[in-house]
């Protein structure tokens, strides 16, 4: 955003602005928010806009909260897309995400075992499940959560 138009602003506009920026910063520096949260608090700052009053301002607040809502993926979504196409259904002989008796011998050999199997290949088992641009501490959640629906 350039000077003129910060320049063009209200300073009540202004103020809604710093206020949103700050919200956002809070969260970020926290990152204990979620989008639809974050979205709830910033409802307020943006409302006297809604309510019949210009609302050229609406666009920098989006811009703003945009990049809080930009988070990494779950363990589920991983494995949804990387993991399930064997996981899901035991193809190449693979353990079944929450198959008990299938993981049991698995998980007695330790986690470190399972995170080094899971990053490094085992078998029929690709490294990193044939991801190659997933980080190792992705993959260690994604056998968190292998692990723990196999429980
Ligand atoms: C191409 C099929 C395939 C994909 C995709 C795949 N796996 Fe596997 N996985 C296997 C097979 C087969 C085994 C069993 C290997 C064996 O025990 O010989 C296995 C075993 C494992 C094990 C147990 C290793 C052990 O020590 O017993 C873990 C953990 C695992 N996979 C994690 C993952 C994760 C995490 C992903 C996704 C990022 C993934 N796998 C994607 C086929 C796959």
């Amino acid at each position: 955003m350039t000077a003129g138009v910060l320049g063009e602003m209200t300073v009540f506009k202004k103020v809604g602005l710093a206020l949103v920026m700050l919200i956002s910063m809070n969260a970020v520096a926290s990152n204990q928010f979620t989008a639809d949260r974050i979205t709830e608090r910033v409802a307020p700052a943006a409302a006297p806009c809604v309510e019949g009053q210009e609302c050229k301002d609406a666009a920098p607040v989006v811009v703003v909260v945009a990049p809080v809502a930009v988070k990494a993926p779950s363990a589920k979504g991983t494995y949804d897309v990387k993991c399930f196409a064997c996981h899901g259904t035991g193809a190449a002989g693979a353990p079944k995400l929450g198959d008990k008796e299938a993981w049991a011998p698995r998980v007695a050999q330790g986690i470190d075992a399972l995170y080094e199997h899971a990053i490094g290949g085992f078998n029929a088992m690709p490294a990193k499940g044939a991801c190659s641009d997933c980080s190792d501490d992705s993959i260690k959640a994604v056998v968190d959560y292998m692990v723990e629906n196999a429980k």
